[in-house]
């Protein structure tokens, strides 16, 4: 049984994430919403670990079906050990990225199509799914000349624009999927009117 609400954000690299989580942060706790907040891949100890083979280049390519199997992987830990406990009693889940992520990097990005992540996300997930999912969307430059100001790559920011592209997309494609979970941030524009859209979001979710 679930109580508390479940809250993620998405989008590409250099989108705005770090700040606009903090004012999420902000929002909720004007609210007195007790809430965790988290991120993906990690979450707790084991899945931490996950993130660094994720994140980290190595000489020995890793395959897309591990990459994938790595992030739900995680993922089951970060569900069982911090998500649904946190839910269960009562707190509300802030998530820096979720299966959303996976469908755009892994089924987008890396052309891996849906299926096999749907039967995925059905076996680690059963029937947990996010309230409300905040995308940042940004033209794919904009983010990756932000990205880039912040020094060192990790393995995904160092792929090449067409990648990040097909992410952009099927971001979008599931936006437009779940109309009803989905919230589309206009992440281009200046931070006062990207933090307007993302207040009258937390508040439509609020009033449910
Ligand atoms: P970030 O949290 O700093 O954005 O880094 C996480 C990276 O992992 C980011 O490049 C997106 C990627 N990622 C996936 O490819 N699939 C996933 O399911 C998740 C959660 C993240």
């Amino acid at each position: 049984m679930k109580l508390g609400r479940f809250i993620t954000l998405e989008g590409c690299e250099g989108v705005g994430k770090s700040t606009n989580l903090r004012f999420v942060e902000t929002l909720l706790a004007e609210r007195q919403v007790d809430v965790v907040v988290t991120r993906e891949p990690g979450g707790t100890e084991l899945a931490e670990n996950i993130r660094q083979l994720l994140l980290t280049k190595h000489h020995e390519n890793i395959t897309p079906e591990a990459e994938l199997l790595l992030m739900f992987a995680a993922r089951s830990q970060h569900i069982q050990h911090v998500i649904l406990p946190a839910l269960q009693r009562g707190a509300w889940v802030l998530c820096d990225r979720f299966t959303d992520a996976t469908y755009a990097y892994q089924g987008g990005g890396r052309n891996m199509g849906t299926e096999t992540i749907a039967w995925l996300e059905q076996t680690v997930q059963g029937d947990l799914r996010p309230d409300l999912t905040l995308l940042l969307d940004a033209p794919v430059e904009t983010g990756m000349r932000r990205a880039r100001n912040r020094g060192l790559l990790d393995r995904f920011e160092s792929e090449q624009l067409d990648f990040f592209d097909r992410v952009r997309e099927a971001y979008l494609q599931r936006a437009h999927l779940y109309p009803g979970r989905y919230a589309i941030i206009d992440a281009a524009s200046p931070l006062s009117e990207v933090q307007r859209q993302i207040r009258k979001a937390i508040d439509d979710l609020y009033a449910r």
